[in-house]
């Protein structure tokens, strides 16, 4: 039998003089004061000095990530940030592993058999540590608040990279400028009119006022087959003129190819194929919707305007699966 052993063979480690047990429920080899410094007799000033370095450490935190926030908020500055985030995340892990160095039991504990019934001396102690520990509590709750604190402030400052994503993108999506009455106009800004456009002839056309604008492409066709209009969209096609959206309902290429004889409009990056007189609807290719059409109407000057937004959102659909 060595001397880690008992009577009955199970291993077990010295227990301390008295028997008790300390708050933190394990028992101090041969009596020693433990390196956290929460014995009633042992290191007061390590354990003090062990909070003092802890807040200190989450105060550090907090004020980096307060000034992570506030330069950020006036405008950012990389290499300030930088040194903002580190010093906040430093300063956590630093707290962090001062509480685990101070304030955690390190020795391997085990409470050897004994009888369950305490002597008054054991109560007695055990009354001592408790009060003692309680105090310890007490002055824990600072630095638990502090380590709170610290989490929350770094939370709140991470936040405002959200700002970074840009504005919102609202409506921007699903509708374009396109409004009722609003003429078509070519690159240049010149407003086209329904006998500009020739039979089987194709143009890229915009709303005026928005040639610029990444969604408003818009081919303008005057088809020499019978168009096939979809419920609701008799009146889309006056003089025969018919309108879609030039943007690829795959990944938003320009459509911009047209061949006359099949009424078909090609899309050149992954060749799908789009049948101008069924309302674009894709027959060829990758694109799985259609091509949306635009309402046209002629006005008392004979222009070509719009009667009203695109039948459904222009480009491709992969951040809207849904849409129409
Ligand atoms: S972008 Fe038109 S088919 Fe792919």
């Amino acid at each position: 039998m060595t001397s880690d052993e008992s009577p009955s063979g199970a291993p077990q480690r010295a227990t301390p003089p008295h028997g008790g047990t300390p708050p933190h429920g394990g028992t101090h080899p041969q009596g020693d004061t433990p390196p956290h410094g929460d014995t009633p007799t042992g290191s007061h000033h390590a354990g003090r000095a062990g909070e003092r370095s802890v807040a200190a450490a989450f105060a550090l935190s907090m004020a980096a990530a307060l000034g992570l926030a506030v330069v950020y908020w006036r405008g950012g500055q990389p290499q300030l940030e930088g040194t903002f985030l580190a010093l906040a995340l430093g300063g956590l892990g630093v707290g962090l592993a001062l509480w685990a160095r101070y304030f955690m039991p390190h020795e391997d504990v085990e409470e050897a058999r004994k009888p369950i019934a305490s002597t008054e001396e054991e109560i007695e102690l055990f009354r001592e540590e408790f009060e003692q520990g309680e105090r310890i509590l007490t002055r824990r709750k600072l630095l638990v608040r502090l380590a709170g604190g610290s989490l929350a402030t770094l939370g709140a400052a991470l936040l405002f990279p959200i700002r970074s994503l840009g504005p919102r993108p609202g409506k921007g999506f699903k509708s374009t400028p396109y409004r009722q009455g609003l003429r078509l106009v070519t690159s240049d800004g010149r407003p086209i009119k329904a006998a500009d456009v020739a039979v089987d002839n194709v143009l890229t056309v915009f709303p005026e006022g928005h040639v610029d604008e990444g969604d408003t492409p818009t081919l303008l066709i005057r088809p020499s087959g019978t168009n096939r209009p979809r419920p609701g969209r008799e009146q889309w096609t006056p003089d025969g003129l018919i309108a879609y959206s030039k943007l690829c309902t795959h990944v938003g290429c320009p459509v911009g190819l047209y061949q006359a004889g099949e009424h078909l409009l090609l899309c050149p990056c992954h060749q799908s194929t789009f049948a101008v007189l069924d309302g674009a609807k894709p027959l060829f290719g990758p694109a799985a919707r259609s091509l949306p059409q635009l309402p046209l109407r002629i006005d008392a000057k004979g222009y070509v305007v719009a009667a009203g937004d695109f039948s459904g959102p222009p480009g491709p659909g992969f951040w809207d699966r849904d849409r129409p």
